[in-house]
């Protein structure tokens, strides 16, 4: 059987998040083997790389980008706002008060321009605001706290921070649940006022946080067109596939709390990558690129989420690092 590179290669890109732990060992053979980009799981988020005020914490990044760089990887650099896993620094002054719209701005400002600048010219896109619509409601802005001291014009602000601390890299807004209609279509409509206004967008991040029930091909096809007529590239961003139903959980309350993984579960894997990817195939040109949310079930970030003690199987690779039978039904076409 090919690589995924090795499959891909007239496609697009196929990436991997990664710890810094994970770049030496058997996890570094794997990820040699298979992948041509990166992206930093935690290690370029705001609390990571930004912990205090004028403190920077380069060390995980560095490594990551580093590796990248040896083993001739793209990386995409996630991500430079976010209401979560930011430091409550960012939002207070020294006495503990809320600071003001101008004192929130600079600092994003400064953020932006420091990671960037540091690893420009390393990192070919980036997540730039990440998760800003609200997943239920008619609203398209979450209620965050960049939201609430600097207004909606913080997205904004954010992208053209980012397009001058690095003119040369491709911003992204990056989302979830992009395939349900009503979340699509607020961000879309956000996505839309972005463009309409000039704003330096270049991409949508479609996270793909999916299972073996959702999205259906219809579904994944009217986002990436809906995204697409804006003129913007697409990507999938954190791809992985629960075996666990997710939305019906939500809805529902009524948790699978089985960690086994079915045979059942196994076929439905199988054929829920390959619709996928013979989807994303059909997009090329479009799609842009391919990120797995992690390298295999051995280490998952679904693992216990959202039922404690449950084990997930969403990836490609199984807990000893072999391709599982999703990985044929991808590379084989
Ligand atoms: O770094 C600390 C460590 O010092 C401490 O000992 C340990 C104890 O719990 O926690 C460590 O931090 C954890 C971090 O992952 C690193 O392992 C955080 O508690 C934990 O919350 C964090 O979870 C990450 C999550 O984002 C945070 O929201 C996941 O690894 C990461 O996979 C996940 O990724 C997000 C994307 O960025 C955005 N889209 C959704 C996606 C999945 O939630």
């Amino acid at each position: 059987l090919p690589t995924l590179k090795e499959a891909y290669r007239n496609f697009f890109p196929v990436g991997v998040a990664v710890a810094p732990r994970s770049l030496t060992g058997p996890e570094a053979e794997l990820i040699r083997q298979q992948f041509n980009s990166l992206t930093p799981e935690n290690a370029m988020k705001m609390g990571p790389i930004h912990p205090e005020e004028n403190r920077y914490f380069w060390q995980d990044a560095d490594a990551i980008v580093a590796f990248a760089q040896q083993n001739n990887f793209k990386v995409r650099g996630h991500t430079l706002c976010w209401h979560n896993q930011t430091p409550r620094w960012f939002f207070t002054d020294a006495q503990g008060n809320q600071v003001s719209r101008e004192v929130l701005l600079s600092r994003l400002k400064q953020h932006i321009n420091d990671v960037m600048g540091r690893y420009k010219g390393k990192i070919y896109a980036w997540d730039v605001v990440n998760e800003a619509v609200p997943d239920t409601g008619t609203g398209i802005y979450r209620r965050s706290k960049f939201y609430e001291i600097i207004g909606e014009d913080y997205i904004e602000k954010a992208f053209e921070y980012a397009h001058a601390a690095d003119p040369g890299a491709t911003l992204f807004y990056n989302d979830y649940n992009t395939e349900n209609a009503s979340k699509r279509e607020r961000i879309f409509q956000l996505l839309k006022k972005l463009k309409n206004k000039g704003v330096p967008i270049q991409g949508v991040g479609l996270q793909g946080h999916w299972s073996i029930y959702e999205p259906t091909v219809g579904e994944l096809e009217t986002s990436i067109k809906q995204f697409a007529s804006l003129g913007l590239q697409v990507q999938i961003t954190e791809l992985d596939v629960s075996v666990h139903p997710k939305e019906h959980e939500r809805r529902a309350k009524k948790p699978t709390d089985t960690s086994e993984l079915t045979p059942d579960m196994v076929v439905k894997q199988a054929a829920q990558y390959k619709m996928l990817f013979d989807t994303f195939r059909k997009h090329k040109g479009t799609l842009t690129g391919v990120t797995f949310w992690n390298i295999s079930d051995k280490t998952t970030w679904l693992d216990n989420f959202p039922v404690a003690g449950r084990k997930d199987y969403p990836l490609l690779f199984d807990q000893n690092y072999q391709p599982k039978e999703a990985f044929k039904s991808v590379v084989t076409f």
